[in-house]
């Protein structure tokens, strides 16, 4: 806990209090400027498990239901009165159109009701801001590799506001390849952690994977002939042989898809005089990419910046450090404004 005179020793700073609720973590937090009071994520992957992945009405029902008692709990452990909080920031998508519209409404009900400015941020942003965080912030330039469940982009970060959008998936992005492959194998929800659990025991070279993308000299990615490939040699090795060979098919497949990413990040650094390289995004969190990633890193020379794995995943903590070098509504210009579901979002709406 920080106390308000050690909070005035530190660089100026503004107490902003973020909400996330883009899918299906219900998380808030409060930063003094580029340091986290708080940090809370709620977790619903118990209530989508049965499903085998997100169900967008539960998931905003449950937003509903958590998102103001989360915003009080966060507020107590940072040590915080709403009435200190100077500014409330929130995912404003892309996301699930029905979660992010409970964050946005609970984000703009606390601003309104104190007349404090909103900051809609974006979420992608959201992610690669998460390295702009104390301690040990990554100042730009850098390239960010951000590989989640919705998303899978390289980014060319030059300032604190935004980013060249160097590449990105043509199709599926690479956690819900995850996803949708560890719900092939029967393993658990989310697909990733699983499918990496289920992978240290098995052999990446068991079954050949396709290399995606190898003759376009691009930076895009593409996934989803790799989960094909993935259906086509479970049908090969029918039920029995799935569970035989689940560990070295979870292998295989992790291999490919990391190989896939840090290719294209090789790439990309070759092509730029980057300096250094940060990671984000759910998938973030998977041990063969960081120590694929650290390597290519030792390599090249370049400076590896690895988030600690909460900021990896969804987090609003990564919204409200966004939010600090976003545009801001003042009151009462926010009161119409509204969450996007996928494109880029509506700046100055109101
Ligand atoms: O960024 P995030 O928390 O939510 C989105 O914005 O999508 O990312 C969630 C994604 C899921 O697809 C999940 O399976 C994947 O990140 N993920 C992982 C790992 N941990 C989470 N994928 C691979 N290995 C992991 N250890
Ligand atoms: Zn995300």
């Amino acid at each position: 806990m920080t106390s308000a005179m050690e909070r005035e020793r530190g660089t100026p700073a503004e107490l902003i209090l973020a909400v996330e609720t883009s899918c299906d973590d219900t998380c808030a937090a409060v930063l003094d400027g580029p340091r986290i009071l708080a940090n809370l994520i709620s977790s619903q992957h118990a209530a989508h498990a049965a499903f085998g992945g997100v169900v967008p009405e539960v998931a905003a029902r449950h937003h509903l239901e958590l998102a103001a008692p989360l915003v009080t709990a966060a507020l107590a452990e940072a040590g915080v009165g709403l009435e200190e909080i100077e500014a409330v920031a929130v995912t404003a998508g892309p996301g699930l159109i029905g979660a992010l519209l409970v964050g946005v409404s609970t984000a703009k009900a606390i601003a309104a009701a104190r007349r404090l400015p909103l900051i809609p941020v974006d979420h992608l942003q959201g992610h690669v801001a998460a390295n702009f965080l104390e301690p040990e912030p990554l100042e730009p330039p850098f390239l960010c590799l951000v590989a989640s469940g919705g998303h899978t982009l390289l980014a060319g970060v030059r300032d604190h506001a935004g980013y060249e959008l160097l590449g990105q998936t043509l199709d599926d992005a690479a956690g819900e390849a995850f996803d949708k492959s560890a719900r092939l194998l029967g393993l658990g929800f989310p697909g990733g952690p699983a499918l990496q659990k289920e992978a240290e025991g098995g052999d990446p070279e068991a079954f050949e994977m396709p290399v995606a993308m190898a003759r376009d000299p691009g930076l895009d990615f593409s996934f989803s002939g790799l989960k094909t490939a993935l259906v086509y040699r479970c049908r090969e090795l029918g039920p029995e042989g799935v569970e035989e060979r689940r560990a070295d098919l979870a292998a295989s497949f992790q291999a490919a898809v990391v190989g896939q990413l840090v290719s294209k990040l090789k790439r990309a650094l070759k092509r730029g005089d980057w300096e250094a390289v940060a990671l984000g995004g759910g998938v973030a969190a998977n041990g063969p990419l960081r120590t694929a990633v650290a390597a290519l890193c030792e390599e090249r020379g370049v400076r590896l910046k690895l988030v600690p794995l909460q900021l990896c995943t969804d987090n609003a903590a990564m919204i409200g450090s966004a939010a600090r070098h976003a545009p801001r509504i003042a009151y009462p210009d926010y009161l119409g404004y509204d969450a996007f579901a996928t494109g880029e979002a509506p700046l100055a709406a109101a």
